[in-house]
């Protein structure tokens, strides 16, 4: 039995295998939501014990498996998750891909695929849940674009346009669909440690480079993503759309 009282609203989380993602459906449970986990299917053991977490917790989670860069299945992942609770009421756009490489050395495949997974998914990924949203006039869509977004730095030029797309498609998702009572934002988080940062910053040295650039001397965790999603999610945040707000600890300012 839950040990919490359900809200009865459905939350689809992308890229829930791990890192942010993971955090995310063990949040949004434990604040009663029901939890549609996606991931591509070689990640379905992350999956499952992303759902073993939510459930530990006594919330309610339903996994599912595709590719966001697909639009087929975006529309089938949608499908199978208003097939369990009837609706979608929050998507969280999470999956993302960071290959750090130096813009000169980039090929375009790899550019391609950036595009494709970090910014083309938000379009499909959006586009399946707006017909249900719609329907009941409510929805609330949020996407974890990345500080990378407000300036690139070197290595990470193909992964910043990617995630500059998403804070603007946010921004026009938000005109185009406001009318229809759905809220669409952007969560722009700084370094949180999870495998894709680790990857990144590559040793301490680095950890300790930043976060002493950081103003509160530390770096963030998966779970400090969680409750600015949880507000954008939640009737607090009614009148807030088409924004995009960082998540860093005070490492940038604009
Ligand atoms: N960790 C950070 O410091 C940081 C900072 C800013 C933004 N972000 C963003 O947060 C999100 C989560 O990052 P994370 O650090 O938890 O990384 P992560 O690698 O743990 O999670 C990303 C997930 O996306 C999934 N994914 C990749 N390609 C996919 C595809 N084609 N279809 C479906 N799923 C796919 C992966 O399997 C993985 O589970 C990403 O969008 C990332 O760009 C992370």
């Amino acid at each position: 039995m839950p040990s919490h009282e359900g809200n009865g609203k459905t939350v689809f989380i992308t890229g829930a295998a791990g890192g942010i993602g993971r955090a995310l459906s063990v949040g949004f449970a434990a604040e009663g939501y029901e939890v549609v986990v996606s991931d591509i299917p070689a990640q379905l053991e992350g999956l499952r014990a992303t759902c073993a977490l939510v459930e530990a917790g006594g919330g309610k989670s339903h996994p599912t498996t595709g590719d966001v860069t697909s639009k087929q299945d975006c529309d089938r992942m949608v499908a199978d998750a208003i097939g369990w609770t009837g609706h979608v009421d929050i998507l969280v756009n999470c999956a993302g891909i960071l290959h750090a490489k130096r813009l000169e050395d980039l090929s375009g495949e790899e550019w391609d695929r950036h595009i494709a997974i970090n910014s083309r998914s938000v379009l499909y990924m959006t586009q399946a849940v707006l017909p249900d949203m719609r329907k009941r006039h409510w929805g609330r869509i949020i996407n974890i674009a990345s500080l990378a977004a407000r300036q690139g730095i070197p290595t990470e030029g193909h992964y910043a346009a990617s995630k500059a797309a998403v804070v603007t498609l946010t921004r026009v998702f938000a005109q185009e669909v406001g009318e229809d009572g759905i809220n669409v934002n952007a969560i722009c988080p700084g370094i949180i440690l999870t495998e894709m940062a680790m990857n990144k910053l590559g040793g301490q040295e680095q950890v300790r480079f930043w976060e002493k650039a950081t103003a509160l001397r530390r770096l963030g965790q998966p779970e400090d993503v969680v409750g600015p999603a949880i507000f954008l999610a939640s009737e607090k945040s009614d009148f807030v759309t088409g924004q995009a707000l960082n998540v860093c600890g005070g490492l940038y300012f604009h």
